[in-house]
């Protein structure tokens, strides 16, 4: 069976990833414009530097003793210079540098304006007709420090973020859900016989109409077995009244024909009506099995009503062997209507009865944990047929009398119950022989 995706988790993963990505998307416009925005600046302040200290570099190297002697400018205290500066002649040869200026970082040959080497920054500027020419250099590093902070300060939420939507999206989707779940909740836990409307309140309105449809297929559904039950419980019991009729007719009739042929004839007419009288009974018991109320609002001893129906079977079967093992003085109390158990019950034991080995015991048991077994004698039936016996009508092939029905019947009240039903053949740790495995607890 192909698996169904969870909306929570496609909702989760999918929005949780989007705004994972607006957010990447978000960051690289602002880091991009923001980088722009901070080189201007940084550039400006460049520049700024240059032109402030150039007068009062030219006023230096005027005022130097001897002239043209190279004047380095000694800090006032220790500090860290984010910039530096190189004030060169004409000739190129320096005049003035601020304390750790190192001439080796500055372009040889003198440019006016803004400039890049792969580690620093300059801005350039020249005085007194072009003679005195500044250099201000700035370490590149200043602005990628300062860029790597900007882009791990709108990264780090992240982390915290696709986490916070993950669960958000989660807990927010189970909640909008929750009536989507209950009614989910609701099909699922019900039985198979149950087709009364599914409760459908608060639904949204995009799963409100499959809910509708499914209430009216279950409607539709509902009508057409209750009209089907109805049929066979109905033309069964129209059925009983013209039967009796003609196997006492047929009985009366028997009294009067002289032994021959005649008499012959009548018995194979009474054998047939006795078939008839015995697939209309079946019938009846069917359309209840299938009709629901299996149930009632008393408990009944399963145990006790067990043994009532042995001892009927024994009393109406005297050659049968039935050996009944029941735990002693305990009950099984359960809710299933003693009429329906009774039935259940005279169909698998009527099997044992006609199936079984003749003259072979027949084993019923029922534990304390409410299963019930009976397990008697009979030959292997292959397991393709075994698994099909419980379908209306499928025999194996048996020479006793019979219609396919009285495994239909029990299957019907045990899945109507919600109990268990097993067939075996072999039965259970045995070579040979049949056995019906009914699990009543919890009922
Ligand atoms: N206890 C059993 N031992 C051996 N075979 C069985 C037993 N119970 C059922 N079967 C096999 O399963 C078949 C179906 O049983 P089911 O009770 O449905 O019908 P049936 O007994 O033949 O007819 P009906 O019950 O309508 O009189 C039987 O024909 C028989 O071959
Ligand atoms: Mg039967």
């Amino acid at each position: 069976m192909k698996r169904t995706k969870s909306l929570q988790k496609t909702l989760g993963v999918g929005l949780t990833l989007g705004v994972a990505l607006l957010w990447v998307l978000a960051l690289v416009v602002a880091v991009t414009v923001l980088r722009d925005r901070m080189n201007e600046m940084f550039d400006s302040a460049l520049a700024e530097t240059a032109q402030r200290i150039m007068p009062l570099a030219v006023v230096e190297i005027i005022n130097s003793e001897p002239p043209g002697q190279l004047q380095n400018i000694m800090p006032f205290a220790a500090h860290d210079e984010y910039f530096i500066y190189l004030v060169r002649d004409n000739s190129g040869a320096v005049l003035l540098k601020s304390h750790n200026a190192d001439p080796a970082v500055f372009k040889p040959d003198f440019q006016t304006g803004f400039s890049s080497s792969a580690s620093h920054r300059f801005y350039g500027a020249s005085a007194v007709q072009d003679t005195l020419h500044i250099q201000v250099a700035e370490p590149l590093s200043q602005r990628q420090e300062a860029l790597r902070e900007m882009v791990f300060t709108l990264v780090w939420p992240l982390a915290i973020l696709i986490p916070l939507c993950f669960f958000g999206t989660w807990v927010f989707v189970r909640y909008s859900l929750r009536h989507v779940l209950a009614f989910s909740e609701a099909i699922k836990s019900r039985d198979g016989g149950d087709l009364s409307p599914i409760q459908n309140h608060n639904l949204p309105a995009e799963v409100n109409t499959i809910a509708e449809s499914l209430n009216d297929l279950l409607q539709r559904l509902r009508r057409a077995m209750e009209l089907e039950h109805a049929f066979t419980a109905n033309s069964a019991h129209e059925l009983r009244t013209p039967i009796a009729t003609a196997l006492a007719q047929i009985q009366r009739l028997q009294q009067t024909l002289p032994a021959g042929s005649s008499q012959e004839q009548a018995s194979k007419i009474e054998t047939s009506i006795r078939k008839l009288s015995r697939l209309s009974e079946k019938l009846m018991q069917l359309a209840k099995a299938e009709g629901g109320r299996l149930l009632s609002s008393e408990r009944h001893d399963l145990i006790s009503l067990l043994r009532l129906i042995v001892e009927e079977f024994r009393r109406s079967y005297a050659n049968a062997v039935i050996h009944l093992n029941v735990p002693d003085n305990e009950s099984f109390m359960s809710n299933l209507d003693a009429d329906a158990f009774a039935i259940l019950v005279q169909n698998l034991l009527d099997n044992a009865i006609k199936h079984g080995h003749e003259g072979k015991p027949i084993e019923i048991q029922f534990s304390a944990q409410g299963t019930l077994r009976i397990i008697n004698h009979a030959d292997v039936i292959p397991a393709e047929k075994l698994t099909q016996l419980h379908r209306r009508f499928v025999r194996s092939n048996s020479q006793a009398e019979g219609s396919g029905l009285g495994l239909a019947i029990a299957d019907a009240i045990v899945s109507g119950v919600g109990a268990t039903m097993t067939i075996h053949s072999p039965a259970v740790n045995r070579i040979d022989g049949f056995e019906v495995r009914i699990n009543f607890s919890g009922i």
